[in-house]
């Protein structure tokens, strides 16, 4: 039994959305999550940039001896996983959109995909694309300035609502059956996209997956909390930005817990 804990990054709050779905399934295992507030957005940085902030926040939750580390952003992920695994000797879980599921399920072969610049442009979701969803007509969106309004804590403003409105609305036209959501950010964004979409759209996000890839990978490496450690589990919020903010959001999407500063 291994009760180190888990480890989270990204480039804010989003990664959060992924933290939920762990903790709901693994709710005895321990957790530290590391919202790098201060560099967001990463979705419009180089890929050197982004595998330099992946590399920083690896080493700071090996530092607080991590057994695992899920990479709980798309940008992230598609930018730097595989320099990440190469240079350290510690299990990773990294998140892509689902295209692959959204290319199966689709009736219609139109499908939806709503993520950042750096996701968008990168190798590892243009080689999943051509892999899995050849055959269907994937319509690609970015959601420029959506990362920096819920990093604000706007999840209930106008402008929020405005502005995935604005960038759903075309894909909706051309008769998508199913919309990825390819940043983590945005699954905080569901309730609004629910009145926006109509019922015919589904909505599809990785957080479900990577709950269960993280509980496959433990077993697989043998370093599972015990199912009886669920009392002791201890949970930490890390942001280099403001935890006052920090704070708010997880307030506002019922996350319970505390935020603290620290710099990374
Ligand atoms: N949550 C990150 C993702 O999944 C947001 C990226 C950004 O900071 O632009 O891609």
């Amino acid at each position: 039994m291994d009760r180190r804990p888990i480890g989270f990054f990204d480039s804010g709050l989003g990664g959060l959305s992924v933290w939920e779905e762990v903790n709901k399934l693994l709710p005895h295992e321990s957790t530290i999550y590391l919202a790098d507030s201060r560099n967001a957005p990463y979705g419009v940085r180089s890929k050197e940039e982004i595998v330099e902030l992946s590399l920083k926040n690896t080493e700071k939750l090996i530092d607080f001896d991590c057994k695992l580390i899920v990479v709980a952003c798309n940008t992230a992920t598609t930018s730097a996983i595989e320099i990440l695994r190469d240079r350290f000797d510690i299990p990773f879980v990294g998140i892509e959109p689902a295209i692959k599921s959204a290319a199966f399920l689709s009736q219609s072969r139109r499908v939806g995909v709503l993520a950042t610049k750096g996701t968008l442009v990168s190798d590892l979701f243009l080689k999943t694309k051509d892999a899995y969803a050849k055959n269907i007509q994937t319509i690609t969106q970015e959601g420029t300035g959506l990362v920096e309004l819920i990093e604000h804590g706007k999840l209930n403003d106008k402008q929020t609502k405005d502005l995935i409105e604005h960038y759903v609305q075309p894909m909706i036209n051309e008769g998508i059956d199913y919309l990825v959501l390819g940043c983590t950010h945005y699954p905080f964004l569901k309730p609004y996209l629910k009145n926006i979409l109509p019922s015919a759209v589904e909505v599809l996000d990785s957080g479900e997956a990577i709950a269960k890839r993280v509980h496959q990978l433990l077993n697989l490496s043998e370093i599972s909390a015990s199912l009886s450690d669920k009392k002791k589990s201890s949970h930490k919020f890390y942001t280099n930005k403001s935890a006052l903010i920090m704070q708010e959001f997880m307030d506002l999407v019922s996350i319970k817990g505390d935020a603290h500063f620290d710099l990374f």
